[in-house]
């Protein structure tokens, strides 16, 4: 059965007019984009959407370079999403992404990652929620 996660494309890759690619990535994997808008995080929105990390010492970093600049945000839908995403992804880290995943193609640094995907099913939803009202399958 379908399920679904959550994506940010982040400002890095629209700063460096490569979100074509990266959704391109996403749609040769399987994907299928279930919503997608282009959006800023308010400092608000940052702390909240990543207040999981809020002890880490990199958190002031990240909720500054997450608002630096428009994301798109997606939800997506696929047999094993979650997985299959961040196995499409690669590691967090770029430098440590396997080969020809979308970290290791587009990132910069473990900040600067290009692309976010949830790690459950559960923070799918939450997140999907955090910036859709609704989402419809086609
Ligand atoms: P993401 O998958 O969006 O989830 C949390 C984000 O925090 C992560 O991608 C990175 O952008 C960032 N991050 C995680 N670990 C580190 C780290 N050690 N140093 C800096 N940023 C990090």
């Amino acid at each position: 059965m379908s399920s679904i996660t959550f994506t940010i494309i982040k400002p890095e890759i629209l700063t460096r007019q490569l979100e074509g690619e990266v959704v391109g990535s996403i749609i040769k994997g399987g994907f299928k984009i279930i919503a997608l808008k282009k959006t800023k995080f308010s400092e608000e929105q940052a702390k909240r959407f990543y207040a999981i990390h809020s002890e880490r010492p990199f958190f002031q970093g990240l909720v500054k370079y997450i608002t630096s600049g428009p994301v798109y945000v997606a939800v997506l839908e696929k047999e094993n999403a979650v997985n299959d995403f961040r196995l499409l992804i690669g590691a967090t880290n770029p430098e440590q992404a396997e080969k020809n995943t979308i970290r290791a193609k587009y990132g910069t640094n473990i900040e600067q990652n290009a692309i976010h995907g949830s790690d459950s099913d559960e923070n799918a939803i939450i997140e999907g929620n955090f910036f859709f009202s609704h989402f419809e399958r086609y």
